[in-house]
């Protein structure tokens, strides 16, 4: 997705200081992955696409694995750190240097909520340019228990009361706090500010700029979304929600943009699977992250494909593996039980039944016959093995890396090939067969008369 274009500034302050003791797990919650990524990834890349220029993750102390992420995902994001848990206010304030109301929009995410979408960001944004100073994100939720309740008035939203500090007819609101939240900047810091902690929890709450900005006479607006968009994660159970709700999502907008799944909720895509137009996706096919399918191509069932490009018509498995690196051009074919790394298959080439193809490249049009396996690791070192264009392997063939075979050559069936082939030559590299006439009859007959003569002598 391209980012989306506003005139205005923004800056995002993404909250990462969670716990997550529920998840049980030695990895912070946000490290957790959804659609092969993770959650702290998508709220990043969430931001981004609203058109964040500045952004800030707001994390716990001694969390050097979540700093290194956001160092690898984003490297111009500034880090801060909330030295102690009172309350998400406190934590957008841990922010407080970006605060100097340089910006026009100040974007609140939460890491915990990676299905939010960059249009519902700029949903948030566009209340702040149509005059809100607050604009706060809310959902029906099907059990409200523990979210924030928005009370409104005439359409405009007066408060968010957190759970437990709701009255018996408050906690009958069902239009809950999803926790996103924009700010005007230029008020941002000064709302914050003023927020105070005499509440169930004695904590700082975000949603009280709400509150703060009404008694300044500012406007507070709520917009909606789906709950499924705005669910976040605090255990597995939820994860695997998120997930699932991700899958649908990707799945839909697969097919959206022309291609054919045949059981849909069987396919598994990542966060970055792109599928071109008339591509067909039989059952249960696994996409992990980094791979591309151009169009017209057939991913049969059962396949696994990881960081791989597909060209325009190829077709893969049923049972087709295709590992980082490798990258199959216009109607190549890989079939069944086939393993492909870090290889580039030729355009119309054909590695049809199973066979392994590690660090080589083959060409165009060449025939890989079943069984056939490229050697490349001596137990240290890989190595490269190059096929050339119209070559034809014989079936069960070793070919031992570094070697290479030259265009067109054959390679006798049952080889372990050491040596580099020329071009158009024939390799052979096996025994050489011999013929006996009359031999297997001569055996057979003696063996059959050695065996009725001890059936005659009882023992
Ligand atoms: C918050 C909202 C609630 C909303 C709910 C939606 C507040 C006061 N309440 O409640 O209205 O319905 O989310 O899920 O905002 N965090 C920090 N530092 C802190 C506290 C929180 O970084 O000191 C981060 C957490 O990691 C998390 C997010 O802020 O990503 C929300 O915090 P959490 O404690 O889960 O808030 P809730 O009680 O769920
Ligand atoms: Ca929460």
């Amino acid at each position: 997705m391209t980012k989306m274009q506003s005139d205005r500034s923004c800056l995002a302050i993404i909250l990462a200081a969670g716990e997550g003791t529920r998840m049980k797990s030695r990895q912070p919650k946000v490290l957790h992955e959804v659609g092969g990524r993770s959650l702290l990834a998508h709220a990043l890349a969430a931001v981004a696409e609203a058109g964040a220029d500045t952004v800030v993750v707001v994390i716990g102390p001694d969390r050097p694995d979540v700093a290194s992420e956001v160092r690898a995902l984003l490297p111009s994001a500034a880090i801060a750190i909330q030295a102690e848990r009172r309350g998400t206010a406190h934590a957008v304030l841990a922010a407080r240097e970006a605060l100097s109301g340089k910006h026009d929009d100040i974007l609140v995410a939460f890491a915990d909520t990676p299905l939010i979408r960059p249009q519902t960001l700029l949903g948030l944004r566009q209340a702040l340019a149509e005059g809100a100073s607050v604009a706060a994100l809310g959902f029906e939720a099907q059990d409200p228990a523990g979210y924030g309740r928005f009370v409104t008035r005439d359409g405009e939203l007066v408060a968010i009361v957190e759970h437990k500090d709701a009255t018996e007819a408050q906690r009958a609101i069902r239009l809950c706090n999803a926790g996103l939240m924009a700010l005007d900047g230029r008020q941002a810091l000064s709302i914050l500010e003023a927020i105070g902690s005499a509440n169930a929890q004695g904590e700082f709450y975000l949603t009280d700029a709400v509150g703060v900005a009404r008694e300044r006479g500012l406007k507070a607006v709520a917009l909606q979304a789906a709950e499924s968009e705005v669910q976040g994660v605090n255990d597995r159970a939820q994860l695997a929600a998120a997930e699932a709700d991700f899958q649908r999502r990707k799945r839909l907008e697969a097919m959206k943009q022309g291609a054919t799944l045949i059981a849909p909720e069987t396919v598994f895509f990542s966060f970055d699977t792109r599928l071109g137009q008339d591509v067909l996706v039989e059952p249960n096919v696994v996409f992990g992250p980094g791979v591309t399918v151009a169009d017209g191509a057939v991913i049969h069932a059962f396949s696994h494909l990881e960081g791989a490009d597909v060209g325009p018509g190829a077709t893969v498995g049923p049972y087709g593996r295709l590992r980082p690196g490798a990258k199959l051009g216009a109607n190549a074919k890989v079939g069944n039980f086939v393993e492909i790394k870090a290889a580039d298959i030729g355009e119309g080439a054909k590695v049809s039944h199973l066979t392994y193809i590690g660090d080589a490249s083959v060409g165009a049009d060449a025939n890989i016959g079943a069984g056939t396996i490229t050697c490349n690791y001596d137990g240290f070192f890989k190595y490269k093995t190059t096929i050339g264009a119209g070559a034809f392997v014989g079936s069960n063939s070793a070919l031992v890396a570094p070697v290479t075979i030259g265009d067109r050559a054959i390679i006798g069936s049952g080889s372990v090939i050491t040596k580099d082939v020329p071009a158009d030559a024939l390799a052979i590299g096996r025994g050489r067969q011999i013929e006996r006439e009359g031999w297997a009859k001569t055996f057979r007959d003696k063996a059959m008369a050695k065996k009725s003569a001890a059936k005659k002598t009882p023992e």
